[in-house]
């Protein structure tokens, strides 16, 4: 082939390229984002996994479940994550009318770290391998479970946003406040055990 040939072969599959791009319309282009997200190729930002997280896990209860949900009531979202995908496999067959999104496992793996960072995170009070148990076949949690929370991208950031919180932990910045005083600079409580 003459080097005139593969250079306007090359110059053509740009042009392609470059009219593709501009004429697959928006919407079908954040569906293949999102379809590029959902399997894993594309790294779904914080605040995106916290939509995300807020779309799927609203679909058979209210926000209000998760966000009662605490260390004393049952494991860690990482354990809960996998559970809800079996409830979407059961209500399928008992409720064939209807809709259920799957939550595939990179999905799980951005909402584990949302509900974890806005409700808590009591991942250290379980034992590993009944952790590890309940996590099964999603290999993806199950390396998220390793990772020290510094290193979880959606998780980390999320935890910084008091703004966001709820659950059991939400407001603990507030209720510390008062901590440290020494006596005497108190000046609310005139009853308290160090009179
Ligand atoms: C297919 C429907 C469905 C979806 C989707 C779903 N859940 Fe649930 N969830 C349930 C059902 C049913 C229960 C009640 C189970 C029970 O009472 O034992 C429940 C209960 C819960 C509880 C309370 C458990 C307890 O012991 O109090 C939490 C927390 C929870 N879900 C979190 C989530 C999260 C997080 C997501 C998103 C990943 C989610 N759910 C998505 C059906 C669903």
């Amino acid at each position: 082939m003459k080097a005139t040939t593969i250079f306007s072969m090359g110059l053509v599959a740009l042009l392609i390229i470059v009219v593709a791009g501009v004429i697959i319309p928006n919407p079908v282009k954040g569906l293949i984002l999102s379809e590029a997200k959902a399997s894993g190729y594309v790294e779904y930002t914080p605040m995106e996994a916290y939509d995300l997280a807020k779309t799927i896990c609203t679909q058979c209860h209210s926000v209000e479940r998760i966000k009662l949900y605490c260390p004393r009531c049952g494991p860690p979202f990482v354990a809960v994550v996998p559970h809800m995908q079996t409830f979407i496999d059961n209500f399928r067959k008992s409720k064939p009318d209807m809709e259920f999104t799957n939550i595939t496992q990179p999905q799980a793996v951005a909402i584990v770290q949302v509900w974890n960072a806005l409700v808590g995170n009591w991942e250290t009070d379980f034992r590993e391998q009944d952790i590890l148990k309940l996590i099964g076949q999603y290999d993806l949690l199950a390396e998220l479970y390793k990772t020290p929370v510094e290193q979880r991208p959606i998780e980390y950031a999320l935890s910084m946003r008091d703004d966001l919180k709820i659950g059991h932990m939400s407001g603990q910045l507030d209720a510390q406040k008062d901590l440290g005083k020494k006596p005497g600079d108190n000046t609310k409580s005139t009853t308290g055990p160090n009179q």
